[in-house]
């Protein structure tokens, strides 16, 4: 997730039942011109791994070469077509690669002859057609190319919060060898094993589920003051900008505060502001 699924959030992740997390969408061009680039978007250590690194990627001497710069240091790594923002899209990046089957299978292709190691991952996000047809076709040309898991945000390139297409994917586990994730509204960990059983995903895929709750896949509540506790020992440890422990707390708090309690939270300024905050209403214990 951009701006979230950093460091520090994947940590904490970890801590609670997490098996591979996934980084921010890279831009694959900045990440292999800019160092600078690299080290602001690309923090990790000894304990963060299964990790794939995500990109936005466009051609496929750009994805072969973040394969290469990255293969020994994380898991995999894998091509974002799945997002439908305006300005990615505009960049040829993102799900408006789903029309260009032939540029998308080339991107993975280069990315597999530059490091055929098939311990490497290299994966791929996607959307789903309304048409299943096309969308089956799409699954098989990415297998074909070379990828060794697919994930799936079982949503069109124009739906949002419409319900997740369980059939379509189903239809991609059947058809593929490779593993598929399910993709979209997993809430809590029940969601989670419902989806696993009723279309035989190899895994499942959360976003807004973990930011609200980054304890789902271990059975916590919302606002469980020990995921909390966590999430500011991660933080002190790792030396996060206080924006970001803040925002990330805005989301984990969003459904357990008052309204009131909500409006003081939001405006506090400094670390030790939140922490004293947070200790004294007993949503932490450090
Ligand atoms: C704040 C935020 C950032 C996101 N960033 C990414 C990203 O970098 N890469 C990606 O593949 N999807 C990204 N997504 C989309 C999610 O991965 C996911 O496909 C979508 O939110 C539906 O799943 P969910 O219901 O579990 O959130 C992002 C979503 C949110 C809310």
């Amino acid at each position: 997730m951009v701006r979230y699924s950093r460091l520090p959030f994947r940590a904490l992740c970890r801590k609670f039942n997490v098996d591979v997390c996934f980084s921010p969408m890279l831009i694959s061009d900045s990440f292999i011109n800019s160092a600078s680039a690299r080290d602001a978007d690309l923090r990790s250590n000894a304990e963060d791994g299964p990790l794939v690194v995500q990109f936005a990627a466009n051609k496929g001497e750009d994805f072969a070469k973040v394969a290469q710069m990255l293969y020994g240091h994380c898991e995999g790594i894998d091509l974002n077509c799945g997002c439908p923002q305006r300005w990615v899209n505009a960049l040829n990046y993102g799900d408006i690669l789903m029309k260009q089957p032939e540029l998308l299978a080339d991107i993975v292709l280069q990315a597999r002859r530059a490091i055929p190691d098939s311990e490497f991952s290299i994966s791929v996000k996607t959307r789903v057609f309304d048409d299943l047809h096309t969308t089956i076709e799409m699954a098989r040309r990415i297998e074909k190319a070379g990828a060794t898991m697919l994930s799936i945000h079982g949503r069109t390139h124009g739906e949002r919060d419409h319900p997740v297409r369980i059939e379509t994917i189903s239809t991609i586990v059947e058809t593929l060898s490779i593993p598929v994730n399910y993709n979209g509204s997993i809430r809590t960990r029940e969601d989670a094993q419902l989806a696993y059983e009723s279309t035989g995903v190899g895994g499942v895929m959360v976003a807004r589920g973990l930011l609200h709750n980054p304890g789902l896949f271990d059975d916590r509540r919302l606002g469980d003051p020990e995921v909390l506790t966590e999430w500011t020992k991660i933080a002190l440890e790792l030396g996060i900008p206080y924006s970001s422990y803040h925002k990330h707390l805005m989301y984990m708090l969003d459904k357990v505060t008052t309204r009131p309690e909500t409006r003081v939270f939001n405006s506090l300024q400094s670390m030790l502001q939140a922490v004293s905050w947070l200790r004294e209403r007993n949503y932490i214990y450090c």
